[in-house]
């Protein structure tokens, strides 16, 4: 047990706010939390924040916003999660799938009927363990100067309510990814 674990079964709770000196309190102030760089994208900040304390200190983030997509000629939205970070020596105990899931029951009172992420192909089998799942199409999403680009990244999602499925077709962001 870490000298900041607390014996006490840790608890995700809602975030007032969550800025980069929250982030660099969990991953460090590296040029490359989340291992994207090489993506070269810009991200949008998130809006609704999620995280889990052991004592003083901040050890995990989820976080939230919603997204305007189309999926083949249908507008929707969906709840886009990102953000998402544990901090290195608490990684291995379950603390993502705790405020994954946190972030997951607030999803659930947004609207939108599913979640989605992007992620780093190695996640890919994590999120997947979490109930996740891959979609297979190209994936268009926002960029700075009007640009459209194709997601590098894998797009997973994940319904919010019973009895949803996702609807075949093409996918494309009206915003940033998150
Ligand atoms: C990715 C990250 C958030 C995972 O955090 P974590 O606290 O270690 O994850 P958890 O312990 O909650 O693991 C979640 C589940 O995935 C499972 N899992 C972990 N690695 C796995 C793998 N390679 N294959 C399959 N399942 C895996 C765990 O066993 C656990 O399932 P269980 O609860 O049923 O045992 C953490 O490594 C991190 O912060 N990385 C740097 C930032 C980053 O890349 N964030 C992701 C942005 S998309």
């Amino acid at each position: 047990m870490s000298e900041n674990q607390s014996s006490a079964a840790p608890i995700a709770i809602r975030l007032p706010n969550y800025t980069r000196a929250e982030q660099d309190e969990i991953l460090g102030d590296g040029d490359d939390p989340f291992g994207v760089a090489a993506a070269g994208l810009t991200w949008l900040p998130k809006e609704e924040h999620f995280g889990i304390k052991l004592g003083d200190r901040l050890v995990a983030h989820a976080g939230l916003l919603r997204l305007p997509l189309a999926i083949g000629d249908k507008k929707t939205e969906v709840v886009g999660v990102g953000g998402v970070a544990v901090a290195p020596h608490e990684r291995g105990r379950g603390l993502a799938r705790l405020v994954i899931a946190a972030a997951l029951d607030h999803a659930r009172t947004m609207g939108p009927q599913h979640a989605l992420l992007f992620c780093r192909p190695p996640l890919v089998p994590l999120y997947q363990r979490l109930g996740w799942h891959q979609l297979d199409q190209e994936v268009l999403v926002e960029q700075p100067e009007s640009r459209l680009v194709t997601m590098p990244l894998r797009t997973m999602v994940t319904p919010l309510r019973d009895n949803v499925t996702w609807p075949s077709g093409p996918l494309r962001l009206f915003s940033l990814p998150m």
